[in-house]
């Protein structure tokens, strides 16, 4: 409790200082001056690895402000976030980039002090009213979205977790718009449990828990997607963008107002290009989505789930029958794949050596390491916090 009060407090005085130090910045004052509506700027060109104009006639500069049209990728993680911003990192008019794991965080701190009434009565009085606050978040969310990666027209943000807070950051940008994996629960806690991915209030020792806990994160998440409603808010299921990747790329891309660009369905191609897809050393997924869409990852969860919970599977997880998966198939018919799919998947199970170095080539990593171990090397026993915060969890 006392370790919980010094976190927020700590991270309070850092956005009070931010705020201090965005006030005093050319782009503050001009924002003060015109009533909030402040304006950045971006290059293509200027930042990243190539600094050359990338010959696709893409150079230019870009406007980032709170009035933009931001796509935001949420769902619980392991469903098939990492794969939808690669496709979408693959069209020439998009950048999502890594997760850049401070825009959850900000939004639950914020989230926290609304919660607590002494808390919120201390902000008001000192001035810091509901529209100081908003302004704030939303210029430090933007800036950390505009600036980690590339420049590129339609700005892009995954990490998974935001969905919890969707509806205020809907608030926060009012021309957002928020696609929502959704996957088989049990195909999930599975990946969690298997690559063993900590996320705050998941036990991986047990699935039942697990479950449990996918079940309240998916109901939360499907509840505030219900509430931003089906203009701002689109359930894209894994299983459906996996096995027929061109009708649902075509309706997301229609959903977002993006044009059609083939490259959406070749995001392994475009893998660490400029403009492409930059992949993280130390995220999970990154090993998958380096292979084109296959349907490796689809029932790898068949026969490792206790008999226990699987028995008890629609009690356990009723969210399951909610988003229309059958509880008591092991496992369900999700659909016939598209034939490219299906050529995709005999060509990765055919030369898995071949696609071995490619991830290791690819990430820098040394051969002899297994899938579970960082980029240096190092075994992440220690990081206990691919999502969420481990010093807040005892609440
Ligand atoms: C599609 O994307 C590719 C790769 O960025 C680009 O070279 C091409 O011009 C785009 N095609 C269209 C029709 O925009």
């Amino acid at each position: 409790m006392r370790n919980r009060k010094i976190v927020l407090g700590v991270a309070g005085a850092a956005i009070l200082l931010l705020m201090v130090f965005f006030k005093g910045t050319e782009l503050g004052a001009r924002c003060l001056a015109n009533g909030g509506g402040s304006v950045g700027e971006m290059v293509r060109g200027e930042t990243g690895s190539g600094g050359e104009d990338d010959g696709h006639g893409l150079g230019g500069s870009y406007k980032y402000h709170r009035n933009m049209p931001l796509i935001f990728i949420g769902g619980v993680p392991r469903s098939g976030t990492t794969l939808m911003r690669a496709m979408l990192d693959a069209h020439p008019d998009v950048r999502c980039g890594q997760e850049t794991r401070v825009i959850p965080r900000i939004l639950q701190l914020r989230s926290h002090w609304m919660k607590s009434e002494k808390e919120s009565v201390r902000l008001v009085e000192a001035g810091i009213t509901k529209e100081v606050l908003n302004s704030a978040i939303a210029q430090f969310c933007l800036e950390i979205i505009a600036k980690h990666g590339d420049p590129a027209p339609r700005l892009c943000n995954k990490d998974p977790l935001t969905l919890k807070m969707g509806s205020y950051v809907i608030e926060l940008f009012p021309e957002a718009k928020f696609l929502f994996m959704v996957r088989d629960g049990r195909a999930t806690v599975h990946s969690i449990i298997s690559r063993k991915v900590t996320i705050t209030g998941f036990d991986l020792s047990n699935y039942r828990q697990c479950m449990t806990k996918w079940n309240q994160a998916i109901q939360t998440m499907h509840d505030q997607c219900k509430e931003i409603g089906k203009d701002r808010c689109m359930m894209v299921y894994y299983e459906q963008l996996v096995l027929h990747p061109e009708e649902w790329m075509r309706k997301i891309l229609q959903f977002l107002d993006i044009p059609w660009n083939d490259s959406v369905l070749h995001h392994e191609e475009f893998i660490n290009k400029e403009n492409g897809v930059a992949l993280s050393k130390v995220e999970r997924s990154s090993d998958q989505v380096i292979k084109p869409v296959n349907l490796e990852a689809m029932s790898k969860w068949v026969g490792h789930i206790p008999e226990d919970v699987v028995r008890d599977m629609a009690d356990v997880a009723p969210m399951l029958s909610v988003l229309g998966y059958d509880p008591y198939a092991n496992p369900p018919d999700y659909g016939k794949p598209d034939t490219y799919v299906q050529e995709n998947t005999y060509k990765v199970r055919a030369n898995p050596q071949m696609w071995e170095h490619k991830v290791n080539q690819l990430l820098n990593r040394d051969g002899n390491l297994p899938p579970n171990r960082d980029g240096n090397g190092n075994n992440n026993n220690e990081d206990e916090d691919d999502y969420g915060n481990n010093k807040e969890r005892k609440t």
